[in-house]
């Protein structure tokens, strides 16, 4: 049983989906690796890192996929990949399939009955837990955009009493407390900031006190039914979006960094931040938009761009954030791929044996036997609204 890690093919990629240390448990469950050379570079992880684990080091995409059965990928195999993937292949990935049904339709003919399956799709239940990489990665997004806005921010977090003077501790605040926006709460209170929170999800409230910050938000009748059986945010409604809007903009207004990470799933990123309100912040301030890859929570965010507004305020639209903190992203990321593939192996028989009937299985499937078989894909291109089911949401999430 061949694993094959072909290099990242886009060229802003810098995470890899095996480490060392998976290498190793994929060998000690009978598995023969072969990544590509230079694939773990960008995170700091070498060929020889590779070998010393039990890999073998191909010199090209072609020789690390040939006669493998199981190919193992951070993004889904670009157009010009997917020719070369082995027949009857399993291909493990985050396939970002909305909006990419054309893709998706090119990897289902791919070869003989390539299957792809998205690690994005995992259900948020406590046996996948460690197989979630929107966790994994949003955890350290929501990280990364605190360090990277205290890095654009010209002044000093923490208040620092010195004899040439006081400096004035920063005041950052969260919107979006999923993941990312509570690593990013505790980010900023380990770095000395005064930090506030909103959310429409009224289990956030105790989350974010508990984290030492405080929590802002209209707590009205459509706060209360906000929170989906699956834990994630509905869509607001325009009346609660313009309540929302005053009560923020004269905080914002007093920010000295804000970092947004609003999201609802299948919709675009809520707009929060107005041009009006970023050009009610003072000179310096930062505000750091970790939704723009999905539309931007900041009006004025641009993907990629770090913009700088007439009034002196710094936009920052990095994307692939997590990427951005490589060598952390890709230990936790081919963590969730082993605990995953782990699932798909008949360990005795040192073979690929999916169980079809696996609810994690089913979830994530995208293609199989020369088709298009994910429900949200199969029968009509339009997505729905709501991801997998997610029983079981209170207290299992991972990060602090
Ligand atoms: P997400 O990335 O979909 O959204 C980020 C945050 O934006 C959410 O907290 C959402 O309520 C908030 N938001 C949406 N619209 C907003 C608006 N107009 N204003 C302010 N905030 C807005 O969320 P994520 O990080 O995927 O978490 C979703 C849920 O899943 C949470 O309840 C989380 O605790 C839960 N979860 C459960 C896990 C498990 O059981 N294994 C693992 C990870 C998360």
């Amino acid at each position: 049983m061949r694993i094959a890690v072909p290099a990242e093919t886009q060229g802003a990629e810098t995470r890899v989906a095996v480490t060392p240390e998976t290498v190793r448990k994929f060998k000690g469950l009978g598995a023969e690796v072969v990544v590509e050379t230079g694939a773990g570079l960008a995170s700091g992880i070498s060929d020889a890192d590779y070998e010393a684990a039990g890999a073998s080091i191909a010199a090209t995409a072609a020789a690390a996929l040939a006669g493998a059965a199981i190919v193992l990928k951070v993004r889904r195999p670009a157009q010009s990949e997917i020719e070369g993937l082995p027949a009857g292949a399993l291909v493990v990935a985050t396939m970002d399939p909305y909006g990419n049904e054309a893709a998706l339709a090119a990897l289902a003919k791919a070869k003989a009955g390539v299957t792809a399956m998205a690690m994005e799709f995992m259900p948020r239940i406590t046996r996948a837990q460690v197989m979630d990489v929107l966790s994994s990665q949003a955890n350290l997004a929501g990280y990364r955009a605190v360090i990277d806005g205290a890095a654009e921010y010209g002044r000093a977090l923490p208040m620092m009493m010195t004899a040439a003077g006081t400096v004035p501790a920063a005041r950052i605040f969260i919107m979006g407390v999923g993941v990312a926006g509570l690593q990013a709460i505790a980010t900023a209170r380990r770095l000395g900031a005064i930090v506030t929170a909103t959310d429409v999800r009224p289990a956030t409230k105790e989350q974010v006190e508990s984290l030492g910050a405080k929590f802002l938000a209209v707590e009205d009748e459509e706060f209360k039914q906000a929170q989906t059986a699956g834990g994630y945010a509905k869509e607001m409604s325009k009346e609660y979006q313009a309540k929302q809007a005053e009560l923020t903009a004269s905080h914002i207004a007093k920010q000295d960094i804000v970092i947004t990470t609003a999201l609802i799933p299948g919709r675009p990123a809520p707009k929060l931040i107005s041009a009006a309100m970023v050009e009610s912040m003072k000179a310096g301030s930062v505000i750091v938009d970790l939704a723009v890859e999905r539309g931007g929570n900041c009006e004025l965010a641009k993907p990629g761009e770090v913009v700088v507004t007439p009034n002196g305020v710094k936009i920052v639209g990095h994307l692939n954030v997590p990427g951005r903190l490589p060598a952390t992203a890709s230990q936790l990321y081919a963590k969730n791929l082993l605990a995953f593939v782990e699932t798909l192996i008949d360990k005795a028989e040192k073979k690929v044996a999916v169980n079809w009937d696996d609810e994690l299985v089913k979830a994530t499937a995208l293609t199989r036997d020369g088709a298009v078989i994910h429900p949200n894909f199969a029968a009509k291109p339009a997505p729905k609204l709501e991801p997998e089911p997610v029983p079981a949401v209170e207290g299992s999430v991972t990060n602090g």
